[in-house]
């Protein structure tokens, strides 16, 4: 059988975004911090994360564990913040559904998962349950659209770096780094959104968010929201 296609798209870039949801899968890419924040949700116990584009859309939905960061804090008479630690154990999410407003990912996903059928969220963190979902489609043939959701309109090194990871391993089977301390040292040096989160206080959400493979669960979507499929 012959192999698919993947190719890494900018998600804040219409015209790429455009591109990228004409193929057969769209994973989007949020390492720092949203990606990474809905798979620690969905490990935990949410039923459901639901990304918006608003703070008004967010207000709207009663009934909902209301999520998500303002310049990278809480967002005021909000339940929890964007820090994926928050989510870790944590009661107050277990079986409800979460909405979500962040700056840069919410909004890209939203449109993602009202415009395309198969959507699911990759991070470092389900590295492994990523790949081999991914590595199955591309052995059947699937075309694979990687997302980045970048900041604020320009790229994130983290993400490029996790796409470029998981085509390299998905293609080869190998990973072209030994550990998350490698990942972390290489982000901490490049990244403008890591050192912006570290000098804020997030550091601990860095190293999280940098882990390899912790959670094997895969948020696929399913309407307007992720879940993990039963
Ligand atoms: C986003 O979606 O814009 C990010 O996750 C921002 C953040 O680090 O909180």
């Amino acid at each position: 059988m012959s192999k698919g296609e993947i190719k890494i798209f900018r998600g804040y870039v219409d015209a790429e975004l455009n591109k990228a949801l004409s193929y057969d899968i769209v994973v989007v890419v949020d390492v720092l911090r949203a990606g990474t924040t809905v798979v620690t949700a969905l490990a935990n116990g949410a039923l459901k994360v639901i990304p918006v584009e608003s703070l008004e859309k967010c207000r709207s939905m009663t009934g909902c564990i209301l999520c998500g960061e303002e310049n990278s804090f809480k967002i005021k008479g909000f339940h929890l913040g964007n820090s994926p630690l928050e989510y870790v154990y944590n009661k107050l999410i277990k079986g409800k559904v979460l909405v979500l407003k962040t700056t840069n990912f919410s909004s890209i996903a939203s449109k993602c998962l009202a415009r395309h059928k198969n959507v699911i969220i990759g991070a470092f963190i389900n590295f492994n349950a990523v790949a081999d979902t991914i590595g199955e489609l591309y052995r059947k043939g699937a075309k694979i659209a990687f997302i980045e959701c970048g900041n604020r309109g320009k790229e994130s090194f983290e993400d490029r770096l996790f796409c470029e990871f998981l085509e390299h391993y998905v293609k080869s089977s190998t990973l072209p780094i030994r550990n998350s301390l490698e990942i972390i040292n290489m982000v901490m040096a490049a990244s403008d959104h890591a050192k912006e989160l570290a000098n804020k206080g997030f550091l601990e959400d860095i190293g999280f968010s940098l882990t390899l493979s912790i959670y094997e669960v895969v948020p696929w979507g399913r309407n307007d929201g992720f879940v993990v499929p039963k």
